[in-house]
């Protein structure tokens, strides 16, 4: 039973003094941890990692998804330590970002051009910033269901803790739900000709429905704003190359990154040469300052992307993906309905990534309980923070103990269910929203 984080705590109080929310992703937060978890990660090989007070974890969360094949997979880890031993940056672009740019293009049919990141805020800001230049248009229209696509202001604006952000600014950001035609019709109808692009993720876990994923594109076709598919977790992860050929949807532009290079620092924005071009120096229309950025095309990570991209094709690590996914799918879902908990707990998304929801005595979505599945979980070695990740590094073993885990897991959900709620269970406070107005 793992029960220390004694060097995490520390490690924790430390870093809060020092660091702004004591992590470099509001996401790996420890409001994000229950208190009895790691806050502090050592390293990881293959589907498991070892927290800083060496307790051994199935992980199921994968670098925030990043690592699509496995923590040190061997073949990205010798394509890095090439060209680690050759430099990482110069003066002139290397040979590695044609090389990845021609991969790209030909594994991604429809994109026409290429420009590389560091981090998936990056380009998705990119892709409105062009929007906006293409069509000298100012809104911007998101999916307020999908759970992030930037920390810059287009984002952030209206979400609660967006300290910082003129309300000029915010009123440019207007949202939508997910498989809510009207919703966006209303947004077209209420900005005519004014909305530069509409930008959702193909799908998070729940399936387009009624075509929605298309009706969007026509309606943005019909009005002349970009159509964008942010990729950055369904790329190379619910299907190759990414979810809008499992849907049959081709956006104006894409956006990836968690899948593309195996945990390494490479984000992709990827589109048509029309629009993307305005960043390039051969035309004569009026400059987009695209992205450009000092460490955007270091060498090592886009060699990892190479190696990366090369690893999900030649392992066809998406089917086998599925194929773990499915059979978790179904041994979690029958220990759900074996405890008697199927209005409480339920499982939903694509095998490759899926969420698990939990509720209260009340039946509504409740903080408190997932974060008592967090602690349980981490009692029998399973690192889980919502969703399931899986990849081909993960083994029939590591299923079946997550399932048994489960089991346990089940039993004190249901006890804390039927003996005065997920208080008398938890240690510490449920986890918070990221996106929260104060502490
Ligand atoms: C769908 C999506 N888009 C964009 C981003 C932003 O990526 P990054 O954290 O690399 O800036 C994320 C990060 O979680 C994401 O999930």
């Amino acid at each position: 039973m793992i029960n220390d984080f004694s060097c995490s705590d520390v490690l924790c109080k430390r870093a809060q003094q020092i660091i702004p929310g004591g992590a470099h992703t509001y996401s790996k937060g420890a409001d994000q941890s229950p208190l009895l978890g790691p806050k502090f990660m050592d390293h990881g090989l293959a589907g498991h990692v070892w927290d800083v007070d060496g307790n051994e974890y199935i992980d199921w969360a994968m670098g925030l998804s990043s690592v699509s094949i496995g923590h040190c997979y061997e073949p990205v880890l010798s394509a890095v330590r090439a060209e680690l031993a050759r430099g990482s940056n110069f003066q002139c672009p290397s040979p590695k970002e044609v090389e990845l740019a021609e991969l790209f293009l030909r594994e991604v049919p429809g994109a026409e051009m290429v420009k590389f990141a560091k981090n998936g805020s990056t380009v998705t800001t990119a892709a409105v910033k062009l929007a906006r230049a293409y069509t000298g248009r100012k809104y911007v229209a998101y999916c307020s269901d999908h759970g992030f696509f930037s920390y810059d202001d287009w984002f952030m604006a209206k979400k609660p803790n967006n300290a910082g952000i003129p309300e000029e600014i915010s009123n440019l950001s207007l949202t939508f739900r997910y498989n809510d035609m009207a919703s966006v019709e209303e947004l077209f109808a209420t900005y005519p000709g004014q909305i530069a692009c509409v930008i959702l993720e193909p799908m998070e876990f729940d399936y387009p429905e009624d075509k929605f994923l298309h009706k969007i594109k026509n309606l943005c076709n019909r009005d002349g704003a970009v159509f964008v598919l942010d990729e950055m977790i369904t790329g190379f992860r619910l299907a190759y190359p990414g979810a809008h050929r499992l849907l049959d949807i081709e956006a104006d532009m894409t956006t990836w990154g968690k899948g593309v290079a195996n945990g390494f620092s490479v984000c992709v924005l990827a589109g048509k040469k029309e629009i993307l071009d305005l960043g390039g120096i051969t035309h004569k229309k009026d400059r987009v300052f695209l992205i450009s950025t000092t460490h955007g095309a270091e060498i090592h990570s886009l060699a990892a992307a190479i190696a990366t991209i090369n690893a999900v094709k030649s392992e066809n690590s998406i089917e086998r993906n599925t194929a773990t996914g499915k059979v978790l799918q179904e041994a979690i879902t029958k220990e759900i309905q074996k405890s008697g908990l199927t209005d409480f707990i339920s499982i939903k998304g694509h095998p490759c990534w899926q969420l698990l929801q939990f509720r209260n005595g009340n039946k509504e979505f409740c903080d408190g309980y997932k974060t008592l599945v967090f602690q349980e979980f981490i009692k029998h070695g399973v690192l889980f923070r919502g969703s399931f990740v899986t990849t081909i590094s993960h083994t029939e073993e590591d299923v079946q103990n997550t399932v048994s885990a489960f089991s346990s897991v089940l039993k004190v959900y249901s006890s804390a269910l039927n003996s005065g709620g997920y208080e008398k269970h938890l240690v510490g406070d449920p986890v918070k929203p990221v996106f929260r107005k104060r502490n």
